[in-house]
């Protein structure tokens, strides 16, 4: 990619729970740009580690598997902007999004040889298209830093817990709340502190705390930026 050229993208970086996902596929619906979620790219992969039964601490592997591994990202219009993730064909939509895969997600996201292959997947799925907007922890930072559009969400602790409350809620499961809290502080400390792509607010990366903000009040906000800036 030439790196001094500006992409068409929106580029959106936050923690877990700063609504990325739900954000960004409303935003890519009203500018008419296609969404990916590289989130659900790491959780492939590591589905796959996992299915494949090899252990996490070997790292030599798993950067091999994410070399040649097979993901595919497709728009499923159902309700709004989502996508499918298929996996060497197999649609894991929803097996991505298991509780065991997210607590390992870090074990992967973590090697550096994982990362570099996934963010070349990233870069040419962003070149292929006339505009896209793409989350995740370092697309600011590392895969999209030219993207005219920069964003970085944010939102307090106790706002990301209650929001993970409520979706598991939604789905029917009850969790304790103590049980959320961890899960929350595990992720942001791997998301954070890793050596590699670690989370952080980009230069030039405008940044929009949700707390206290609706969702269509944060897409409105992104959406006045990207045509401001057009
Ligand atoms: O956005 P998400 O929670 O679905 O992402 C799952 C995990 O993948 C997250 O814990 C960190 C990792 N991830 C990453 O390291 N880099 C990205 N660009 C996106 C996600």
């Amino acid at each position: 990619m030439k790196f001094t050229e500006q992409l068409n993208a929106v580029a959106i970086d936050g923690p877990a729970g700063s609504g990325k996902s739900t954000i960004s596929k409303l935003v890519a619906e009203k500018l008419g740009f296609t969404y990916i979620d590289t989130g659900a790219m790491y959780r492939a992969l590591t589905l796959k580690v996992m299915e494949e039964k090899i252990d996490f601490s070997n790292e030599e592997k798993i950067i091999n598997l994410s070399k040649n591994i097979d993901i595919k990202l497709l728009p499923a219009r159902d309700g709004i902007n989502t996508i499918k993730v298929l996996l060497d064909g197999k649609d894991v939509s929803e097996k991505i999004r298991a509780a065991d895969v997210t607590r390992n997600v870090k074990y992967t996201a973590k090697l550096k040889g994982v990362r570099e292959n996934l963010v070349a997947l990233q870069r040419l799925m962003a070149e292929k298209l006339s505009g896209v907007v793409m989350e995740g922890r370092d697309i600011t930072t590392v895969v999209l830093p030219t993207a005219k559009y920069k964003i970085y969400l944010d939102a307090s602790f106790e706002e990301r817990v209650k929001r993970r409350l409520l979706e598991f809620e939604k789905k029917g499961e009850i969790l304790p709340v103590e049980e959320l809290e961890k899960d929350l502080e595990e992720r942001d400390n791997s998301d954070f502190t890793r050596d590699v792509g670690p989370l952080k607010k980009a230069e030039g990366a405008i940044v929009i705390d949700t707390t206290n903000l609706s969702i269509s009040d944060v897409v409105t906000r992104i959406t006045d930026y990207v045509k401001k800036k057009l």
